[in-house]
Parts: structure tokens; C-alpha cells; sequence
């Protein structure tokens, strides 16, 4: 995700908010920039590394200062990274500034009423309405705070802004749904998407709940909620150590995705779903050509993903197949212009992917990136591209980018199922993903999983089955456990242990059973969980309890009952937290598992 740092009443503001940004560089970024105010406006801001902006700052010959002022590092959601991109944005008359984490989901309303008014746009940004807005008030004559208020009622979507305006030493602040936090020190005073932004000259906090309202002045600082009410909340002092900054106090990167998941996932649906029309409304995906089938090709995590996708679109009486990056490179499947080839990749670098997609292309077919990483190769060669907008990712294992990929997944099987005529998205899914944010943090906040996972150390092997879309689930349980524990662990369809893989079961390999829902699928693999009972395997099951198979387990894994297609989801919220508590028993370097990296550009 992006990265918010502001600061009022320090006689070093540029350096204080470039130290800031540099503090914010592990959550990933594209480029930087920063806004000084008080009296005039300066704003510096470049693409790539926090190096090209200070260098900006060195060559710019009027030197800038001031005592209030606002920093960004962007990771790119709308529009490629550019120094034009980049934040803080501001109106055509630089006197409001504006740096904005989030998405503004009815940004292109907005800026279609302001471009017919006259004002012209200078990037691609969601984000520059906001200033426009602001300016736009101040020129019908409200105050500076009105007119942030007033602007901020214009919108809608997820946001943390951090606002100043020509001729007031504030900044002004408001989130939702996108983390944000003031830094109380002594003489000075902070803005933060994340604690370590400040930390260097406060440990003393204060979180911003949904809807609130901060503004930050030399003498204090104030919040306010949606009514106009002052809050009174006080600081809390954080403890943490330098190395835990980075990481929210958290132990891993890992712990820290797997916990921003409701975060990224409500940035994945904004404004991509309308529940008034039971409708997804994917606008990248609107110059796709007919699509008669589709073939995914895939590593990894991204493949479980792909496995995913597959299965909807059947489900959807769409052919589709996924397949292997690293198989389809060198054996492509039969393609026609109305192939759509979508790459899953959460770097768009993969080596195998993006040959695969090459040679798709070269054949004719239409290729589709689904990607988290803006301007990424695979993002630049495809002929479309659709991004799952779940932030940087810094541990090697893939978390909240396999949940975003999979609800990314669901959106563009929706939007191909109505090309194709078939019906219509129902209302029960788009609540489903609505409601999968708060149902994720459900699921985190009560998880036994660190308790359950104490049971089985020392085993021998580690099973996990499921059936239909859990089957991919299964996989990647097996996988995210096996990469980071560096135990033996296998993911199986759950009809196949029968097969072969039962000669391997005994007491000593705990099975990891997914069963959700109440239908033929969720009561067959009941018999398979049965099939281990009888050969004394320990069962460690997954479930919504819509069926009755918790009597034949030995720990259940609770997860909230939702749509068929959610569930899965759910379920693979537990296993990633199976997987990280016991390589946290075994004192695993989590975030780099031995032997792996996060981008694999060999083939
Ligand atoms: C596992 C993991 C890998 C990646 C795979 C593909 O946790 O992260 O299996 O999924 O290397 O990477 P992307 O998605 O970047 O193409």
C-alpha cells in the first residue's frame, strides 16, 4: 500500500518527512513526493526510489521550507507510475495539496463533472479530484476545514487523506478504511498510514478509527467524527523495537499480510461491485473481444488461484483450463482469436508466465494479466490487464495476494458470464465478497489455529484434501505449509487419497480437511475424512459446520458460513495461519524460506 507521513510544527520538515518516507520504503513504492506549506505551496515529487526525489529537492534552486508539510510514497493503482502520477496532487491554482491512500471509487464521476466545468486534469489519479473538490469550496468561500469536510462528503470509496492549503499551518486528515495515525510528540505533531513513518520523534499514538476527522496544528491536534464532535482519545505509547517497526509490531511480513487482508481485500472490490444492480462492474476488462474459452496459465500460489478460476468458469459453462506456466511454455494449448490467456501473476515478472503468455500471444489468442504489480512486465506486454490491488507483498510466501487473486478471479468470471449471456450475478454473492472483509478479520480474531497446530509437532507428514473449489485451497495449504515449515506436506483432492496416497497415512500425518457448505461434495468428503479416521490419522478440519463432519474430527478450525464460492477464502485464512504458527514453532525464517524468492525470473 501506499505510505502517508505528515508533520506540523518541526523546523526541518523536508528532512523530517523524507526520513518519514524512507521509514515507509518496506511497504514497497514506485514513487515519491512531498508537499511543504504555511504560506506557499512546494511540491516535489519524482518516480522511483526516495534517491531521485532528494536529488530533486538538491537541484531545486529556491530552497524549500516550512513548518507544515505532507509526504507519499505510491504504489500505483491508477495510472502507471510517472512523476505526473506520483503525490501529493493539487489544484490547478497549487493551493491545495493532497496525498491519498485507498481508492476513490466514484473518482471518475467526479472528474467528469469538474473536466465539464473547466478545470483540467494533470494525471491519471483516482486522487485529484480531491484537491479540485477542495478548491472548488474555498472558491464558494468556505474556511479551509469546511471545505476538506465538504469535499470529503463527495466521496466515496477507501481512503486516508492528508490535506494543507495555501495559508494555514494545519494538516487535515480523515480515513476510511485505510489506516491512519497522529504521532503526539512534545512540540511537534504527526500523520501517519503507519507508525514507523514518525516513530524516529514519537512513540506516543493515537489511531484513527473509520469516519474520523484530524486536524493537526503548531499548538495540538483535535479529532472529530462524522457528526462534527470532538473525540477525546489519548495516546498510547508503542513499545516496539526498530527491527518490529517495519512490520506493525507484528513478529513476521508475513503475520502483517496475512492481517491486512481485510484491508486489501475491501481496496480489491471498491468500487468494483454495484449491489444495486447485483452487477460487478470491472471497467479494465471493457475492451476485451468475444471470449468463447479461456486458459490460464500459472506458478505456484498463483496457479492454485488459476485451479480457482477454472472451476468458476465451468461452473458458469465457460471452457476454461489452467494450466502450468512453466508446461504451456513449451507445449501450448490450441488457441483462436477468441482464446483469452490470463497470466495469474501477483509480480508480473514470473519467467515462466510470462513466456507462456508470449507464446499464447504469438498465436493469436487475447492475453490478459492478472496482476498486483502496475507496470509490470506482464502487465505492459498483455493485451489487457487486470489488477488485484492487495499492496506490496514483502514475504517471500504469497498471502493476501492469493485472496485477492481470488476474488479478482470472481469479478472477471462475472463479467465474462454476462458477455456471454449467461444470468446474471446474483445478489447473494456480491454480499458474500461485501461481507468476506469483515468475515476475514472474523476469522483472525478468533482463530485457534496457534493452539491446534502445538498438537501435531513432530509428525511425519502433513495432509491437506478438500474437494471442488477447495481442492485448490488444499493445494495451497499444502504448499504455503510446506515452503515456510519446511515440513512434508501435500494437498490432494479429497476423492483421490484412495488412489495411492492412503498407503501414506497413519498415526503420525494429520489430515487438513476443508469442508464447507452442505452438498454432495462436502458429504463425500466426509467418507474421505472417514477413509483416514479408520487408519488412525489424526483429522484437523476446516468447516463452516453446515454438515456433521466435526464428529469425526479431532480439532475443528472455524470459519463463517457464506456463499459456496467464499467460503473457500475463508478456509484458506485458517491454513495460512496453520502454516505460519508451525514454522514459528520450528523457528523458521518466515518472510525468506530457504532456497525460494519472491519474484522468479528464470525459467
Ligand atoms: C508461494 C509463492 C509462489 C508464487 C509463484 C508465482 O507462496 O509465492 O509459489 O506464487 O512463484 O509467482 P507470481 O504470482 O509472482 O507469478
Amino acid at each position: 500500500m501506499c505510505g502517508i507521513i505528515g508533520c506540523v510544527g518541526r523546523d526541518d520538515t523536508v528532512e523530517t518527512l523524507l526520513n518519514g518516507l524512507s521509514n515507509l520504503e518496506y511497504r514497497g513504492y514506485d514513487s515519491a513526493g512531498l508537499a511543504i506549506g504555511g504560506g506557499n505551496l512546494e511540491v516535489t515529487k519524482k518516480q522511483g526510489e526516495l534517491e531521485n526525489l532528494r536529488a530533486e529537492l538538491d537541484n531545486n534552486e529556491s530552497s524549500v521550507s516550512g513548518t507544515v508539510g505532507i509526504g507519499h510514497t505510491r504504489w500505483s493503482t491508477h495510472g502507471p507510475p510517472s512523476d505526473r502520477n506520483s503525490h501529493p496532487h493539487t489544484d490547478s491554482d497549487n493551493r491545495v495539496s493532497v496525498v491519498h491512500n485507498g481508492i476513490i471509487e466514484n473518482y471518475q464521476s467526479i472528474r467528469d463533472e469538474l473536466t465539464t466545468e473547466g478545470i483540467t486534469f494533470t494525471s491519471d489519479t483516482d486522487s485529484e479530484v480531491v484537491p479540485h473538490l477542495i478548491a472548488g469550496y474555498l472558491d464558494d468561500g468556505l474556511n479551509p476545514q469546511a471545505a476538506f469536510e465538504k469535499a470529503v462528503e463527495r466521496i466515496e470509496g477507501s481512503y486516508a487523506l492528508a490535506v494543507i492549503i495555501e495559508g494555514t499551518d494545519a494538516i487535515f486528515a480523515v480515513r476510511n478504511d485505510s489506516p491512519l495515525v497522529v504521532g503526539a510528540g512534545d512540540s511537534a505533531y504527526f500523520l501517519g498510514s503507519d507508525v514507523p513513518a514518525f516513530l524516529d520523534y514519537t512513540r506516543d499514538v493515537v489511531y484513527l478509527d473509520n469516519g474520523e476527522f484530524a486536524i493537526l496544528r503548531p499548538d495540538g491536534w483535535t479529532i472529530s467524527n462524522q457528526e462534527g464532535d470532538n473525540v477525546t482519545k489519548n495516546p498510547k505509547t508503542v513499545e516496539w523495537t526498530a527491527e518490529q517497526t517495519g512490520k506493525s509490531g507484528y513478529s513476521h511480513f508475513m503475520l502483517k499480510e496475512i492481517n491486512e487482508q481485510p484491508t486489501s481485500l475491501r481496496q480489491c472490490i471498491s468500487g468494483r461491485v454495484d449491489e444495486l444492480k447485483d452487477a460487478v462492474v470491472v471497467e479494465e476488462l471493457d475492451h476485451l473481444s468475444h471470449v468463447d474459452r479461456v486458459q490460464f496459465v500459472a506458478c505456484g500460489t498463483s496457479y492454485h488461484a488459476a485451479l480457482y478460476g477454472a472451476e468458476l468458469l465451468r461452473d458458469r459453462d465457460i471452457n476454461s483450463k489452467a494450466y502450468l506456466a512453466s508446461e504451456y511454455a513449451t507445449a501450448p494449448a490450441p488457441v483462436t482469436k477468441a482464446t483469452l490467456v490470463v497470466g495469474v501473476t501477483q509480480s508480473g515478472e514470473t519467467a515462466d508466465t510470462l513466456s507462456a503468455l508470449r507464446e499464447a500471444q504469438n498465436r493469436g489468442a487475447q492475453t490478459l494479466a492478472l496482476t498486483n504489480v502496475v507496470g509490470s512486465t506482464a502487465a505492459r506486454e498483455c493485451d489487457h490487464v487486470l489488477y488485484i490491488r492487495a499492496g506490496p507483498e514483502i514475504g517471500v510466501a504469497a498471502t493476501k495476494t492469493f485472496s485477492s487473486q481470488l476474488v479478482t478471479l470472481n469479478l472477471l468470471v462475472e463479467h465474462l458470464a454476462r458477455g456471454r449471456g449467461r444470468s446474471t450475478t446474483n445478489y447473494e454473492l456480491i454480499t458474500a465478497l461485501r461481507n468476506l472483509p469483515n468475515q476475514v478479520q472474523h476469522v483472525l480474531d478468533e482463530s485457534n489455529a496457534q493452539e491446534v497446530v502445538d498438537e501435531y509437532v513432530g509428525d511425519n507428514a502433513f495432509f491437506f484434501i478438500g474437494r471442488g473449489l477447495n481442492f485448490p485451497v488444499a493445494l495451497e495449504g499444502a504448499l504455503k505449509f510446506k515452503e515456510i515449515t519446511y515440513e512434508h506436506a501435500e494437498g490432494f483432492a479429497a476423492g483421490e487419497l484412495k488412489h495411492g496416497p492412503l498407503a501414506l497415512v497413519t498415526a503420525n500425518t494429520p489430515i487438513f480437511a476443508v469442508v464447507t457448505g452442505d452438498d454432495e461434495r462436502a458429504q463425500k468428503t466426509i467418507g474421505n475424512i472417514k477413509e483416514v479416521e479408520a487408519r488412525d490419522a489424526p483429522v484437523v478440519l476446516i468447516t463452516d459446520g453446515e454438515t456433521e463432519a466435526e464428529r469425526y474430527a479431532d480439532h475443528v478450525l472455524e470459519i463463517p458460513d457464506s456463499h459456496q464460492r467464499v467460503s473457500p477464502m475463508l478456509a484458506n485464512v485458517q491454513l495460512q495461519l496453520v502454516a505460519y504458527h508451525m514454522a514459528d514453532r520450528f523457528g523458521r525464517d518466515i518472510d525468506k524460506p530457504r532456497n525460494l524468492a519472491k519474484s522468479v525470473t528464470v525459467e
